[in-house]
Formats: C-alpha cells, sequence, structure tokens
C-alpha cells in the first residue's frame, strides 16, 4: 500500500460528499466509506500486508483520515437533519385553509327562536323563570290546593319538602305577576322536568313555552284568537285549530288545542292515533284564585294563560319521531335542521 491511496481515498470521499443532499444519499455515503466491507476498512485491512518500517506512517496516516472523514460525515449529517425539520415546519402561504365544520342551531332553539319571533310580533315579552323552583310558585299559587290529587297529573322531582325542579313554565307566571302589574302580555320559555319513564314519546326533561296575557275585558274569544294566529303562522294558514273542554286548577274554563294532523290532514294515520288531531297545548282563563294569590283585582282584570311543549311543536312541524332523538346529540341527526 502506498500513501497515495490514503489521499485518493479523501479525494473521493470529498467529491462524493460535495454532492449530498440529503439523508438517504448520505447513507449511502456511509455504507461506501464506513461500512464493514466499506473503503476505509479495506485499508485498514491492506495494512497487514505492509512492511514493519512504513506501518506506523501509513496507520497513522489512515487514522486520521478515519477520524477526519467520520467529523465530516457526523457533521454534514447534523446540518441535512436540521434542514429537514426545517422543510416540514415551512408554511405555505399560498395552500388554501382547512374548512372549519360550521354548527348549527339545534333544532329546539331554532323552533323556540321561532315561536318567540311570532309572540314578539303580536306585543308580547319574553320572561324566563329559574329551573328550581318553590313548591309554592309551582302549585299552591296556581291554586293547586295541597294533598289535591292534581297534583298527581305531574310527576315531582322535589329537591326538599319546600324546593322543586319545575314540572311546568306556569310557575313564571306566578313571578311576572307578583312583580309587574297589568296590562300584561309574556311569553315564558324554559326547561321542565318529570319523573317520568324515558320513551320516544316522553322525557325527563323537556322544554314548555307559557304564555299569559291579562288586561281589562280579555276574554276566551282573545285566546282563540291569539292562538290561531300562532298556529297559522308556526304551521300554515291551513291548519285547522279545535279547542276541546279540560282541567287545569290554574285556569277555568280550561280547554287543550288540538291542531289538524299535519301529516294526514285528518284522514287518520299512525301519528294522530287515527284521530286525525294532535294534541298541542293546553290553555284557558286565568283563575280568579290566582289572580287573588297575586294581588290582582279580580272584579278590573280577566286573562288569558296557555303552555305548550317546544319538543311537541317540533317533533310535528318537522315529522321527528322520537323525542329522545332531540337528547342525543348525535350529528347525523341535527345537521338535518
Ligand atoms: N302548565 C300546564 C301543563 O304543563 C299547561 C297550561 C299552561 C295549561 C297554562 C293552562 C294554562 O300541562
Amino acid at each position: 500500500m502506498h500513501i497515495e491511496k490514503i489521499n485518493n481515498l479523501d479525494k473521493e470521499f470529498q467529491e462524493d460528499a460535495s454532492s449530498v443532499s440529503s439523508l438517504k444519499e448520505l447513507e449511502e455515503i456511509r455504507i461506501k466509506y464506513f461500512s464493514r466491507s466499506g473503503l476505509l476498512s479495506q485499508l485498514f485491512d491492506d495494512l497487514k500486508n505492509v512492511s514493519k518500517e512504513d506501518k506506523p506512517v501509513l496507520g497513522k496516516s489512515l487514522n486520521e483520515l478515519r477520524n477526519k472523514l467520520s467529523a465530516q460525515f457526523d457533521k454534514i449529517k447534523v446540518d441535512l437533519e436540521s434542514n429537514e425539520k426545517k422543510t416540514v415546519h415551512k408554511i405555505d402561504l399560498t395552500l388554501p385553509g382547512i374548512p372549519k365544520q360550521i354548527g348549527s342551531k339545534h333544532i329546539l332553539t331554532q323552533t323556540l327562536d321561532q315561536i318567540k319571533e311570532i309572540f314578539k310580533g303580536i306585543g308580547f315579552s319574553v320572561f324566563e323563570g329559574p329551573e328550581i323552583e318553590s313548591d309554592y310558585n309551582n302549585f299552591e299559587a296556581l291554586n293547586f290546593p295541597e294533598d289535591h290529587p292534581a297534583r298527581d297529573m305531574q310527576d315531582t322531582f322535589f329537591l326538599s319538602k319546600k324546593f322543586l325542579l319545575r314540572t311546568h313554565t306556569s310557575p313564571v307566571q306566578i313571578r311576572v305577576m307578583e312583580k309587574y302589574k297589568p296590562p300584561i302580555r309574556a311569553i315564558m320559555p324554559g326547561k321542565c322536568y318529570r319523573n317520568e319513564a324515558v320513551s320516544a314519546r316522553s322525557y325527563c326533561m323537556f322544554h314548555q313555552v307559557e304564555g299569559l296575557l291579562v288586561d281589562a275585558n280579555v276574554s276566551f274569544g282573545d285566546l282563540k284568537g291569539t292562538l290561531t294566529a300562532f298556529v297559522h303562522q308556526m304551521f300554515d294558514e291551513q291548519t285547522r285549530l279545535r279547542f276541546r273542554p279540560s282541567f287545569f286548577p290554574f285556569t277555568e274554563p280550561s280547554a287543550e288545542v288540538d291542531i289538524l294532523c299535519v301529516i294526514c290532514r285528518g284522514e287518520g294515520c299512525r301519528v294522530c292515533k287515527r284521530t286525525g288531531w294532535l294534541e298541542i297545548l293546553g290553555s284557558g282563563m286565568v283563575h280568579p284564585a290566582v289572580f287573588e294569590n297575586v294581588g290582582y283585582d279580580t272584579t278590573r282584570y280577566t286573562g288569558f294563560a296557555f303552555g305548550m311543549g317546544v319538543e311537541r311543536i317540533a317533533m310535528l312541524k318537522y315529522g321527528i319521531d322520537d323525542l329522545r332523538k332531540f337528547f342525543e346529540n348525535d350529528v347525523r341527526f341535527l345537521s338535518q335542521f
């Protein structure tokens, strides 16, 4: 072996190293020069055949070359790695953005918004009350006497002897009347709770919109006119209404309101249970006992009240057949509206 050989290897390496531009190419260099059967190892093998006198000089040069080349190799590797990292993080400002999924209002919120808009349009204001109510506001002031069987109409979640989760939005009537003098034109939306088994038709939580109008000379005709105007706007002008005598402790007389089935238009189908009609709300003229409880003069004022289920209206309007769908948060259901 000759010193020439060592110098030539150095030259060859310098040439290869100067053109390397990726870690992949660098790996080829590692194999060519530094692997077991690489060019450096070959030269070290050749050293065995060199004469005793030449060995120290050649051995030293070869060692120096190996150290030099591996230091060079390491530096190239570090540079290439940091370069590759930079390219990964480089931002291409010309790329189109990633579109964000835009949510939508829940179908119940949409329905409630629509109900509110209709009533605002005919002069009603919106009030809200708490979901935790006193037994007094939820029952007593609404003329449900203690131990009266009418309390069984609504399976109540009691929190204590005096407090409960409101079973309807009617207690907000009491709150509004205790705070304001007539005339009153108010709707009161909100959540209600009843201790019922969850099924396609009932849920432990649901939404109601309460309505209350109090003034001099309010008649049952005003109630009918108001609710008819509401139904015609919420559904359509062809939707007929039917007022059916009913009972609520806080209204007298009381009526439940049905609309002509939106599915079969009165022919009779599965949704209306072959009756041709669908119940949408409870209503009536405010009972004088309720006015007395809030200190209104019953010789001067009369009024009407109503309470409708928001889920029920949404189900009829959009043909939804299972109440539970509203609360499962399944995007496939929600994104349809
Ligand atoms: N609060 C009654 C219910 O939940 C509905 C209703 C409200 C009836 C107002 C009459 C007047 O069933």
